[in-house]
């Protein structure tokens, strides 16, 4: 299913009718995806957008490898799409971070966070379009664990990419001793971590790695959340979550009763207590891949 093409064939727009700034997109990235605009003044000083894919039948994680052992090239729900990468990394390259659960570290130990590293070919546009928003050249990392983590995995070790671990007290104490790359920090959440304290922490961090004389307090952050299905959920179920970038495979991927094969929430019963509307607000195509995109919050 993977496509190869170079330089890749522009999105096709379905839909757009996103509203607010648009980012500045060098050409090359103004031609592959055409306009991307975010709202002007994110209320509590943060907009919240993640980004996942998805098969047919709305299957976003393999996360049982016992009960459910899926070879790794099958795992990857999107099949490597060029345009999923592509779109993965124009929004890190957007975001000030990018956050995920432990449990997406787990599953992909060795990943970094970064535009560059989902798609390099785009590098050069990357750099650009960060310097043009005065954006540092990579987005904070950020990873939720309350058990705690590997920090010898590359995450954690980088010496240019800021990371921040937002963990428990109990996770934060079993790290006492670990060496962690110079822009490594942690933040001891407490007894448990909400998504809320996980935001906090990591808008508190954006604000300390500011330099001085470019810090802007007006200024609203984007936040990324990168999954997986139970961090995600909390964010939902807490009502943090302004956007859903979703991409849709066309795969059917399927279900049975032995193996849990979560879907984009997990954790969290939404209906009855907490029906959760979204609209509709931008559609692409590429190849058999459908990109949308829907607001949460009004
Ligand atoms: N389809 C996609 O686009 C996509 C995107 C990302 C990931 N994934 C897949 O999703 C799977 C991993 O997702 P997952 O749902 O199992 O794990 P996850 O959401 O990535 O991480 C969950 C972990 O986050 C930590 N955490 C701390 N506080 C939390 C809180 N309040 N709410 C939720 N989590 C909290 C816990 O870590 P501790 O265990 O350390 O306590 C928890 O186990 C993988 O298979 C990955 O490949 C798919």
């Amino acid at each position: 299913m993977t496509r190869t093409l170079d330089p890749l064939a522009p999105f096709e727009i379905l839909l757009e009718r996103a509203e607010g700034v648009a980012a500045p997109l060098p050409t090359p990235l103004a031609r592959l995806y055409g306009p991307l605009a975010f709202p002007r003044d994110a209320p509590g000083g943060a907009w919240v957008i993640s980004n996942f894919v998805a098969s047919i039948d709305g299957v976003a994680a393999f996360s049982d490898p016992a009960a459910d052992p899926v070879p790794r090239a099958l795992a990857e729900i999107s099949a490597s799409d060029p345009h999923d990468r592509a779109l993965m990394g124009l929004l890190r390259a957007v975001a000030d971070a990018v956050i995920v659960g432990a449990g997406t570290l787990r599953a992909v130990p060795t990943h970094l966070w970064s535009p560059g590293y989902i798609a390099p070919a785009y590098a050069s546009a990357w750099g650009a379009l960060r310097a043009a928003l005065g954006k540092p050249p990579a987005p904070l990392a950020v990873i939720v664990s309350g058990g705690g983590v590997d920090t010898t995995l590359p995450v954690f070790q980088q010496a240019g990419d800021p990371a921040l671990l937002v963990t428990t007290s109990s996770g934060a104490g079993r790290l006492a001793g670990a060496t962690l790359g110079p822009r490594v920090r942690v933040h001891d959440a407490g007894a448990t971590i909400s998504a809320r304290a996980a935001l906090d922490a990591t808008l508190a961090a954006l604000d300390a790695q500011d330099a001085p004389d470019t810090a802007d307090a007006t200024r609203s952050r984007l936040l990324l959340v990168e999954g997986g299905p139970r961090l995600l959920g909390q964010f939902v179920a807490e009502g943090l979550l302004d956007e859903q970038f979703l991409t849709i495979a066309p795969q059917l991927a399927g279900r049975d009763d032995h193996a849990r094969r979560p879907g984009l929430i997990e954790g969290q019963r939404l209906i009855p207590q907490r029906p959760t509307w979204a609209r509709l607000i931008s559609a692409r195509a590429a190849g058999d891949y459908l990109f949308l995109r829907y607001r949460l919050r009004p």
